[in-house]
């Protein structure tokens, strides 16, 4: 099972056989609430009708078609829906079925990038401690969690880690913290060690997400970009958690005001009811890439069978309606200041030792075993996705102030009683 202890789930398992609006229901009947948006994919809610009935209709009207050499509707109609939330200069899509497919798909292009612009030394990636980029080898290759990289080592070379924005002093701030914009210094170091020349691309999550909700500190993500600009190095945002509305904007990149050449997206963008990833790009990577490929030529030898499944668009556009329909990245950041309020309410509680947040995302670290307290998480009512030691809160932004309060509530509970 992915990310399962086997032995530990077989002794004691937990289903999950319903899920309706921010709550799932396990094989014993019991009622949960879903804190972290199950894997923050349903940002929506879960059992959202218009969803399940359009990839319904689309099986029925059209199942699959070839996605090489040809083309279907669906996936043009969901990349103009996207295009129109990314920032203005990112105006092209590709399609896969993942995070991770999008991880190496970016890669990909930033050397087909560079190429194409005759600079092909250009092999050498900057990523970041902490960093989660999915599980495929060009994700782990950047991996800066120990645990996803020690098993593997047989990973691309020529990946430098810059460090992590944890800092001490930014304990217990929620939002972006006052120190460590210097901490993008390491990435001036990368260019000189290596030469900003030998350098495709720094990729770095806008707020690392999956190691518990790493907040950049204020001027941070302004200074990467400068120091990318000033050595034609392409910033990529991995916007897998932060994107569509999470931080009370369509993207990370808008949240923070700074604009990445391409962006690598997935999980909300379906609502969790379809597996699907995209990568974004500013016009002018594409226009680069594909000018410098003969007439009629395949310019990117790159694909999945399954990029932009019909099924899967029409889960995506029908996401997209919703968001618009229900404002909900607007209603993302009028809420963020309760949810703030109630998360940073958990300070006192001995067992936690730091909480940070942005928007409906949040994370608290705990003295205890994550894994473990996940499991009496489950018992009482509440899912929240641990990592390490931090739990990583982030419910759908169809959530109600009411059940804030209910998730905060089983939070204390736990980590008072446990
Ligand atoms: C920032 C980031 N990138 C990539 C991924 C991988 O996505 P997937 O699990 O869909 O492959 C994740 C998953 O959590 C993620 O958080």
């Amino acid at each position: 099972m992915p990310f399962t202890a086997n032995r530990d789930f077989k002794a004691s398992p937990r289903l999950v056989v319903k899920s309706e609006g921010v709550y799932l229901w396990n094989h014993e009947g019991g009622r949960l609430i879903d804190g972290s948006s199950s894997l923050f994919n349903v940002a929506c809610g879960h059992g959202r009708k218009e969803i399940a009935e359009a990839v319904s209709q689309q099986l029925h009207e059209c199942d699959y078609s070839p996605s090489f050499q040809m083309g279907h509707p669906w996936s043009f109609e969901l990349a103009q829906k996207v295009t129109r939330l990314t920032p203005d200069e990112i105006n092209h899509v590709f399609f896969t079925n993942s995070g991770s497919e999008s991880i190496d798909t970016a890669l990909k292009m930033a050397m087909a990038y560079h190429r194409a612009r005759g600079d092909g030394q250009r092999l050498r990636f900057v990523s970041r401690e902490r960093a989660y980029h999915g599980v495929n080898m060009g994700g782990v290759s950047l991996a800066g969690m120990v645990k996803n990289r020690e098993t593997f080592q047989a990973v691309l070379p020529n990946v430098v880690h810059m460090r992590h924005t944890w800092l001490d002093a930014n304990r217990y701030q929620w939002g972006q913290g006052e120190h460590g914009a210097d901490l993008a210094e390491d990435l001036q170091r990368a260019v000189d060690t290596y030469g900003g020349t030998t350098i495709a691309a720094c990729f770095v999550e806008p707020i690392a997400g999956s190691t518990g909700c790493l907040v950049p500190p204020k001027g941070y993500l302004e200074r990467l970009r400068e120091i990318c600009d000033a050595n034609g190095i392409l910033l990529v945002f991995d916007e897998v958690i932060t994107g569509f509305g999470r931080l009370g904007k369509p993207f990370a990149a808008q949240a923070f005001g700074v604009t990445p050449d391409i962006m690598t997206m997935a999980k909300a963008i379906t609502n969790g009811a379809q597996p699907m990833g995209a990568v974004a790009v500013k016009d002018s990577l594409y226009e680069t890439i594909t000018e410098a490929a003969p007439e009629d030529a395949i310019e990117f030898f790159h694909g999945y069978t399954y990029s932009g499944h019909p099924a899967a668009c029409a889960a995506g556009i029908a996401t997209m309606d919703i968001y618009e329909r229900e404002g909900l990245f607007d209603r993302a950041a009028k809420l963020a200041p309760y949810f703030e309020e109630k998360m940073m309410g958990l300070k006192d509680i001995d067992a936690i030792t730091d909480i940070r947040g942005y928007g409906l995302m949040s994370a608290f670290d705990i003295k205890g075993d994550g894994n473990a307290m996940q499991k009496i998480f489950f018992k009482n009512g509440l899912h929240v996705k641990f990592t390490g030691n931090a739990g990583i809160v982030a419910p759908p932004l169809v959530v109600e102030e009411a059940q804030i309060d209910d998730l905060v509530a089983v939070i204390r509970k736990c980590l008072t009683e446990n």
